[in-house]
């Protein structure tokens, strides 16, 4: 009998290969970077299955391409603002994500950036590795601390709440939240307060994004919202790009409108080095490794090949994500 075929859009760890090996052919794009469109297009033709990245744009002419075999499309994240839902589901085709595994991991990412933005890092850093350095600095390189302070996190989920308890417990830092939603139960724990959008950037003196990238969040926070920020905040995100307009964050780190910001995620990715953000000194930018623990990527994997599994099997998936 056959085997179910399965294209993966780059390699992942081995323990989810491994795993999807067990019940299906395993057809690998090879090399380190995602493939070209054509490239895509052509290796998922007559497949039952595709494990993506987020750097990957699953659409109608992928699906199309990929034929009727096609029963699950699986994401190698916990995101998927890089697939087409809607198209999926009108063919049949369920998706999977990989939820909760990272969110320690990514978590823990937006509070390295916090301090790293606190205390100048960056430019710390710079300092010994070109020379600049000559001695102990009375007044050189000062930051900011963060005990005590507020913290707004935009997008009370899973990674959200957690970087809110961190801080309210770590440090003492009071919290309060933007949602969609009633998200009291994932609050209770940092005991935060639900405000609007407006309350938060006036009030803050850290924000940290956290929303999905969705048509109401693209540029949710443009020069209209980064003018209502506090001139000492710091502004992170670990969530998506977009969700930031980021010529206007640019011109407000230029003009010290803010103290500084910390970004796992940009526009592009990857960003190209003459791109104004890494002229900045009160910017860090990290090529979004939110998730990029041993633990988290292994479990993705795992986690990512199971869906493929329950979707070729006809099941629904355990990890699903559906149209809204
Ligand atoms: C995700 O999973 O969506 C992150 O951005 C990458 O791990």
């Amino acid at each position: 009998m056959t085997k179910p075929l399965v294209y993966v859009c780059r390699h992942i760890p081995e323990c989810g290969l491994e795993l999807l090996r067990r019940s299906a052919d395993v057809r690998i794009h090879d090399g380190q970077l995602p493939p070209t469109r054509d490239e895509l297009l052509a290796g998922v033709g007559g497949t039952d299955a595709i494990l993506s990245l987020l750097s990957d744009r699953i659409d109608l002419e992928v699906l199309e391409a990929a034929g009727p075999n096609l029963k699950v499309i699986s994401n190698f994240a916990v995101g998927y603002n890089n697939i087409d839902l809607r198209a999926a589901s009108e063919r049949g085709v369920r998706v999977g994500n990989t939820p909760d595994v990272l969110t320690d991991a990514t978590a823990d990412l937006a509070i390295t950036l916090l301090f790293a933005v606190a205390r100048k890092v960056r430019e710390a850093s710079a300092a010994v590795l070109d020379g600049s350095w000559r001695t102990w600095e009375p007044t050189g390189w000062q930051g900011l601390e963060l005990a005590g302070k507020t913290l707004g996190i935009i997008g009370m989920g899973r990674i959200g709440s957690q970087v809110a308890q961190r801080l309210h417990h770590g440090w003492q830092m009071p919290v309060i939240y933007t949602a969609r939603n009633d998200k009291s139960e994932l609050a209770a724990s940092s005991k935060a307060q639900r405000v609007d959008l407006e309350e938060l950037l006036s009030r803050s003196d850290v924000i940290s994004v956290h929303v999905p990238l969705t048509g109401g969040t693209r540029h949710l926070l443009g020069a209209r919202e980064l003018a209502q920020m506090r001139s000492h905040a710091i502004l992170i995100n670990t969530a998506r790009g977009e969700v930031i307009d980021q010529d206007a964050l640019i011109a407000a780190l230029e003009n010290r409108q803010i103290f500084g910001a910390g970004l796992d995620v940009c526009t592009p990715e990857s960003l190209p080095t003459d791109s104004a953000l890494l002229k900045l000194d009160n910017c860090l930018v990290l090529p979004h490794i939110g998730s990029a623990t041993y633990p988290a990527r292994n479990a993705m994997a795992t986690r990512a090949a199971e869906n493929v599994l329950a979707g070729i099997a006809g099941q629904p998936l355990p990890y699903e994500v559906f149209a809204s």
